[in-house]
């Protein structure tokens, strides 16, 4: 049997990682220190540990166990929370992954999936694609940390693949989680969240003076479920990844382009919930247009992904 540690696996997406890897027959060590995370998952192949990622007794696990695959996806999350703790940032994405990364090499595993994220491109002005080519300029601490954390590993006696995450969307497997726990709440969390209120006047858009087609800000989402199976084939397909690289980054977009208010009223139609919208100012630092060109994954991964119109109708459901 193989085994894989999977850091911040009682989160969103660590927990749709963890099952896949379960239905995949490996033994899966979750760590997590429940900061926004629970611990759900119940399965004889699951092994769950109470802690910071960083500490020692996780580096003594990895020798242990003769783990030799990674998948850390524990992290402080929330771009608008790090502008005002910058600091949390830092320590938690960048400093403690700084100690792990030794603890991983002195443990000598073999490959490091590190979940980083779109917002290391921060404001892009660019109203197309992008690849992984594109500079990485973050305007956040959050985005600053992933930036920094990328660098970290480039230089490491172990291989590792770079996952930029774009909007991650939709509910885990057999419904486990349908988002994330903690109070950082994206688009399709407050439109899911809806279903549940009494009373719905209206539903919030922050901006419609955005340069996009219909003033609104355009985005690139992809399923929690997607991303399980991206992270999956990252450590199935490594050595094949990594043949003649010792670092590799993707960017994890379905390259679909969808607005914030075509999104809404999908919503609206699909679940039946009958609102208003109001327009309301802009959210600082948001972008106008962020979309991914995932040739990259696509062609490397074998992946066919879902789309918006299923992550949707998974919520509603
Ligand atoms: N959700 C998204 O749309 C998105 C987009 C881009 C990138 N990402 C990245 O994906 C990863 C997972 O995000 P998520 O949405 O599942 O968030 P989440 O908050 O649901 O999960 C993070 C988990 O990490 C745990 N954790 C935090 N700090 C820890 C520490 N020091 N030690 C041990 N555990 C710790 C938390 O308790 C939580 O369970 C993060 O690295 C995030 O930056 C997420």
């Amino acid at each position: 049997m193989k085994e894989i540690l999977i850091t911040g696996g009682a989160g969103y997406i660590g927990a749709a990682t963890a099952q896949y890897f379960l239905k995949k027959k490996f033994k899966v060590y979750v760590v997590d220190n429940l900061s926004t995370g629970k611990n759900l998952l119940k399965d004889k192949n699951y092994l769950f540990i109470k802690s910071d990622f960083s500490n020692k007794k996780i580096a003594q696990l990895l020798i242990d166990k003769k783990i030799k695959n990674v998948i850390h996806l524990a992290a402080s999350i929330d771009n608008n929370e790090s502008v005002l703790r910058p600091n949390k940032y830092y320590i938690n994405n960048y400093l403690k992954v700084k100690k792990f990364i030794k603890n991983c090499e002195k443990a000598k595993i073999k490959y490091f999936i590190f979940s980083s994220s779109a917002a290391v491109y921060g404001k892009t002005n660019c109203f197309k694609p992008i690849n992984e080519k594109f500079k990485s300029k973050p305007i956040t601490p959050y985005g600053k940390s992933k930036l920094m954390s990328e660098k970290l590993l480039k230089n490491t006696k172990f291989k590792t693949i770079i996952l930029r995450y774009f909007n991650v969307a939709g509910p885990t497997f057999e419904n486990l989680y349908r988002q994330n726990f903690n109070g950082y709440k994206h688009l399709l969390k407050k439109l899911s969240d809806l279903r549940f209120s009494k009373n719905i006047d209206y539903f919030k858009i922050n901006g419609n003076d955005y340069n996009t087609y219909d003033g609104t800000c355009v985005r690139d989402f992809i399923h929690v479920q997607d991303i399980a199976k991206i992270n999956y084939k990252a450590i199935y397909l490594s050595s094949k990844i990594l043949k003649k690289n010792k670092f590799k980054i993707f960017n994890c977009g379905t390259s679909i382009e969808k607005s914030v208010l075509e999104i809404v009223k999908k919503f609206s139609v699909l679940s039946k919930l009958k609102f208003k919208i109001k327009f309301v100012k802009r959210r600082k630092g948001d972008t106008d247009f962020l979309l991914s060109d995932n040739k990259l994954l696509k062609n490397s991964f074998d992946i066919k992904l879902l789309g918006i119109d299923k992550i949707i109708k998974d919520l509603v459901k």
